[in-house]
């Protein structure tokens, strides 16, 4: 098995919180990511894919086919958007780091296969400092 990963970046503007609370209860749990007035981040998105390598080609995947399939399924989605307001598949979650690294696992998962290798790790930098992992629902 061989592991392929593919960085990507984006800057999207997002807000943590939870509708039924008021301003101040979302800002004691989610802290300043629950600005009412939004703000953004430039997130760093690593997509690891994993295949058996094929002796004819040497390759997991072909590269161009999996840098084509994140931007059309997730880059040209949120780069430059709001996520709580315009990504289709953020709609009605709370826009945490964690939630949409699981979010950008369901939207890549199959097309992945489709091409041929297995997701394995969607991982998202939202600052240098913090950084979400997602495996899939098996870990
Ligand atoms: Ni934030």
């Amino acid at each position: 098995m061989v592991y392929l990963t593919r960085r990507e970046r984006f800057s999207a503007a997002h807000r943590m919180y939870i509708p039924e609370w008021s301003d101040e209860q979302n800002l004691e749990v989610f802290g300043k990511c629950s600005n009412p007035s939004w703000h953004g981040h430039d997130y760093v998105l690593f997509v690891t894919v994993k295949g058996p390598l094929p002796e004819k080609t040497g390759l997991v995947i072909n590269i161009n086919s999996l840098k084509e399939i994140i931007r059309e399924k997730i880059i040209d989605k949120v780069d430059h958007k709001n996520l709580n307001l315009e990504v289709d598949f953020m709609k009605g979650i709370n826009a945490t780091t964690e939630n949409l690294a699981v979010a950008i696992w369901n939207e890549l998962e199959k097309p992945l296969r489709e091409a041929g290798c297995e997701l394995h790790c969607i991982r998202i930098d939202e600052t240098e400092n913090n950084t979400i992992e997602y495996y899939g629902k098996k870990d």
